[in-house]
């Protein structure tokens, strides 16, 4: 592994090779050094848990960061293309890791520059390293990624964190539910592509009583930034609560994940049920990012 561009790049052994070196990382058992490593965060999206989990994972791992976030007092302004600014970053750090508005940012910057690149999240397409943390939560709960039934419910169209996880629990022989309004529909690529890996889904509109056959809920933020129209938004913001009294039926396994932000997707009735896992997932980010990092380095 070069890069982390996309959830399509890898295949079924990488990913267990990289879960199962987060969980030695989480036990202990691997202690990655990064001293003198250095990794550039170039956010030109705002986050809270990406960019703060890779801080703390290399700054765990005893390593340094230098931080962009957003273009602000930088010579963009000046006019400095973005080629130009990877280009230079690269000669500064040993990996980029990057959140961009823009599809295929990451993969652009891969063939710009020598050193890694690590995809933290390009428009409405991909958030691969979500997906992986997504994994280990999933491994960590059901004790398998095998044959489980998934439901994802919320921004499916624009949602790159579904998007990624789609892909990468297709691999394991999923099958899922996916839950949205018409308009904020799975994309027909992924659709095609599930199809043509024999992969069952079905599409239905509400939440409510179709969550009592599924092992994980993944529920998602409709992500008000990516609309054309805020007319459009207006039309289905608050389109699904999950709620404490929708949990009577649930499987004894089933937890409900949540990549965060939330807004009002889920309330807030849910946290202290043992069904909720959203910020443990969150913090299993930090161990992800840590073997993610590891492993592009080769320090592991
Ligand atoms: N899950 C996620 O990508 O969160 P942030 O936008 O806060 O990084």
């Amino acid at each position: 592994m070069k890069n982390l561009i996309s959830m399509r790049d890898l295949k079924p052994e990488e990913i267990y090779h990289l879960l199962s070196v987060t969980e030695k990382i989480e036990k202990g058992e691997i202690i990655p050094d990064m001293q003198r490593k250095l990794a550039a965060l170039l956010f030109f999206e705002p986050s809270t848990r990406t960019m703060f989990s890779f801080d703390t994972a290399m700054k765990r791992m005893n390593g340094d960061t230098i931080i962009m976030s957003g273009t602000k007092n930088t010579s963009a302004k000046k006019g400095e293309s973005f080629a130009d600014t990877l280009q230079t970053i690269a000669q500064y750090s040993d990996i980029i890791i990057m959140r961009s508005p823009t599809e295929g940012a990451a993969r652009f910057a891969s063939e710009v520059v020598e050193i890694p690149i690590v995809n933290a999240g390009d428009g409405a397409n991909q958030h691969p390293t979500q997906a992986l943390l997504d994994l280990y939560s999933i491994l960590k709960t059901q004790g398998t990624l095998k044959n489980l039934k998934i439901g994802l419910a919320g921004d499916l169209r624009f949602g790159r964190t579904i998007h990624s996880l789609t892909q990468a629990m297709s691999l394991f022989g999923a099958e899922f539910k996916f839950i949205s309004p018409s308009f904020l529909q799975m994309p027909d690529y992924i659709k095609d592509d599930l199809t043509l890996q024999n992969v069952k889904f079905d599409e239905i509109r509400e939440m409510n009583g179709n969550i009592s056959d599924l092992d994980i809920l993944y529920v998602t933020r409709i992500q008000k930034e990516r609309f054309a129209d805020p007319e459009d938004y207006e039309k289905v913001k608050g389109s699904y609560v999950l709620n404490r009294d929708m949990l009577s039926h649930v499987k004894d396994n089933f937890k409900v994940l949540h990549p965060l932000p939330r807004v009002d997707e889920i309330n807030t009735d849910v946290d202290n049920t043992k069904y909720a896992y959203y910020f443990s997932q969150a913090k299993n980010g930090v161990y992800t990012r840590q073997a993610i990092i590891s492993i592009l380095l080769g320090e592991v």
